[in-house]
């Protein structure tokens, strides 16, 4: 769970990197680092820059031993190629000030980092870039490499030493062992010998002005400019510069100069890759005018909504043709198995209740960390359903492979384009929320929504569940969510202002009864990730089994409540909560007026299909969690502990 950028080419490298990094802060926030080629007497030219505090320490012809000083006599002013490396803990800004913002590292190609600790605790020594003793190669890494004990025992026998706990300095010294003036050659061994995941941006010091990359299973990026070229852990770290990307395949690795990118093979064969124009804006990948990315991708959910939906629908009718999957074939799914982590395994939990309403086609859901383990018994005819944002996710991706070795078809609903789940994926339909920054999903989890909406419908039509005219019906209303959450989101005072009375709560529970209930667990894992209260989400039903112990005086309890067979069971829920001494937030839909007679405080949504709820009452309840952790004070981007996208088991 890291970011890597690197760049070569006619600018200065260090405030590029440091640019990139910013964008990727999402990917990892506890240290950060680059590494910079210093050409030697061709280069720079030695501009004398002091040793500062931190880490900063000159990789190439005389790197000290221990890291913290720059050496005399290295680096900068030296006749030899070195690359010169700085490194922080803490957040970018820290390297930002460390370097002047990059001025102070010259050199025009370098790599960077931003870390999210694995193997070895947040600190400099831990950071990357990671290099080798004999200060030949610099590497940054993203991913695991799971048999690192091994290869660090064999090569620390055959004299080699190690600085940091990370898995991925072995890599550096692998690289070092193999490398014998072919960069490619050295790489590709180094794949055979390592089990993991990987993404690297390698620098060599005797080859100043090339930058080499390599993935397996995890992500990375190669961008193209008339200025130079790129690799970036995903999309927002260079859309400042190009727009012209090539996501590199599974296994390849890369060769980046100023003026040109080679492909290769793991056999070290030359393969032709294509590039594709990236049409987000800039704007889009960065707050435009927001306090914060969350809120900002809040108010994004109508157009995205609107953009996963309406090319999807015309004349009524629902086309699921990306798919891939004939009518026949799709009236053939005897059963549905879905299979995702965290926000986007509650899409399933409300994907369960439509689908088998809507297609009576029975759904089980599990979370793909569970699912990958523990050899599933399924139907013939079963369709395998990955939900997943950034399609990167390790569990989702492994459930994926899982399902796909035991001859399961696999339908990916995903985000980002290009992604590994996407790739594998036997179909892929793509929900276009277009990049989610903060941690927290907000749009993302809003289009999964839609997604799963236009998938049930298509699969009722196809098995004769459904007619022409509830088709009609439902697609007709489906096109008006968006402007319905933008109502919702006309009314954020009402729930600011309700939030801040409940900022330092020490628990708050949800509950719920059917779709409200798969609402109450997104509603519940949003407030609890980004504010950092006690939080848990209860199918209303169970509460007498155990959970109503907890309710004391004062203590939140939020109720969702919009379909219209529960709603009575759900208003006796909370009857019982408020006579324990629970104050009682109701959600629910525009004239469910009785609604007031037993909640303190009641949020409406717009009426909509009861099948549709959960798109609009999930809005209040991200708004609730946001409002609340601003409350608090919080880095509500960047919650602690969390990182977007887990890449790593
Ligand atoms: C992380 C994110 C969640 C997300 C989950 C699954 O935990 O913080 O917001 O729901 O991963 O991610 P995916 O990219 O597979 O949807």
């Amino acid at each position: 769970m890291c970011g890597i950028v690197g760049f070569t080419g006619r600018q200065q490298a260090a405030p590029i990197l440091l640019d990139g990094l910013e964008k990727l802060e999402y990917r990892g926030y506890d240290s950060a680092g680059i590494a910079v080629a210093q050409e030697g007497a061709a280069g720079y030219g030695g501009a004398a820059r002091g040793a500062q505090s931190g880490s900063r320490q000159t990789a190439g012809a005389a790197r000290p031993e221990a890291q913290g000083e720059r050496p005399e006599g290295s680096g900068a002013g030296s006749t030899e190629p070195s690359i010169e490396i700085v490194k922080a803990k803490g957040r970018l800004k820290v390297l930002r000030e460390m370097t002047d913002d990059g001025r102070s590292v010259p050199g025009t190609c370098g790599i960077g980092h931003t870390r999210w600790a694995t193997h070895g605790e947040p600190s400099v020594v831990n950071s990357h870039p990671h290099y080798a003793k004999n200060k030949r190669v610099a590497v940054v890494h993203n991913g695991i490499i799971e048999n690192y004990q091994e290869i660090r025992d064999r090569l620390t026998k055959e004299g080699f030493s190690f600085l940091s706990e990370t898995d991925t300095e072995s890599v550096a010294h692998l690289l070092d062992k193999y490398y014998a003036g072919n960069p490619i050659e050295a790489i590709s061994k180094v794949m055979f010998r390592v089990r993991g995941s990987y993404a690297l941006g390698i620098l060599f010091a005797d080859r100043p002005g090339e930058i080499y990359a390599v993935r397996k299973d995890s992500p990375l990026i190669v961008g193209r400019s008339d200025q130079g070229n790129f690799i970036a852990s995903d999309v927002p770290a260079i859309l400042k510069y190009t727009r012209d990307v090539c996501f590199i395949p599974n296994l390849e690795i890369v060769k980046l100069t100023a003026a040109e990118i080679h492909f290769y093979n793991v056999d070290q064969e030359e393969v032709e890759e294509t590039f594709s124009a990236i049409n987000w804006d800039t704007e889009a990948a960065e707050k435009g005018g927001f306090a914060h990315f969350m809120l900002k991708e809040i108010y994004e959910q109508p157009k995205a909504v609107r953009d996963t939906v309406s090319p999807r629908i015309s004349e009524g009718h629902v086309n699921l043709e990306e798919l891939g999957m004939s009518r026949e074939e799709l009236a053939k799914v005897s059963r549905i198995q879905m299979v995702a982590c965290g926000s986007a395994y509650h899409v399933c939990m409300t994907a369960k209740y439509m689908v088998e309403q809507t297609a009576r086609v029975p759904v089980d859901v599990d979370l793909a960390s569970e699912f990958r383990y523990r050899n599933p018994v399924m139907e013939k005819d079963t369709l395998v359903v990955v939900v997943s944002q950034s399609g990167e996710t390790a569990d989702s991706l492994a459930a994926l492979r899982e399902a796909k070795k035991l001859g399961y078809r696999v339908l990916g609903i995903v985000n980002v384009v290009g992604s590994s789940i996407a790739r594998e994926a036997d179909s892929v339909f793509y929900t276009w929320a277009g990049p989610e920054i903060s941690v927290a999903t907000t749009k993302a989890y809003s289009t999964q929504l839609a997604a799963v909406y236009l998938l049930a419908i298509g699969l009722g039509r196809a098995k004769g569940v459904i007619g022409e005219a509830a088709e009609k019906e439902m697609t007709a209303e489906l096109l008006r969510l968006p402007e319905k959450i933008e109502r919702i989101l006309e009314e954020k005072e009402r729930i600011q202002w309700f939030a801040n009375k409940f900022s330092h709560s020490k628990d708050i529970f949800f509950i719920g009864r059917g779709l409200d209930y798969a609402s109450s667990l997104e509603g519940s894992l949003k407030l609890k990730e980004i504010s950092y209260i006690h939080s848990e989400a209860y199918a209303a039903g169970e509460l007498k089994h155990g959970t109503i112990s907890l309710i004391e005086d004062g203590i939140l309890v939020v109720g969702v409540a919009t379909q219209k067979s529960l709603f009575e069971k759900l208003i006796s829920n909370m009857v019982e909560v408020k006579s324990r001494g629970a104050y009682v937030l109701g959600v629910t839909s525009y004239g469910n007026y009785s609604m007031e007679d037993v909640a303190n405080y009641t949020i409406y949504v717009p009426k909509t299909m009861e099948c549709f709820a959960a798109s609009l009452t999930v809005v209040p309840l991200q708004l609730l969690a946001y409002y609340v952790a601003l409350g608090k004070g919080l880095d509500v981007d960047k919650p602690r502990n969390l990182a977007k996208s887990v890449t790593v088991e």
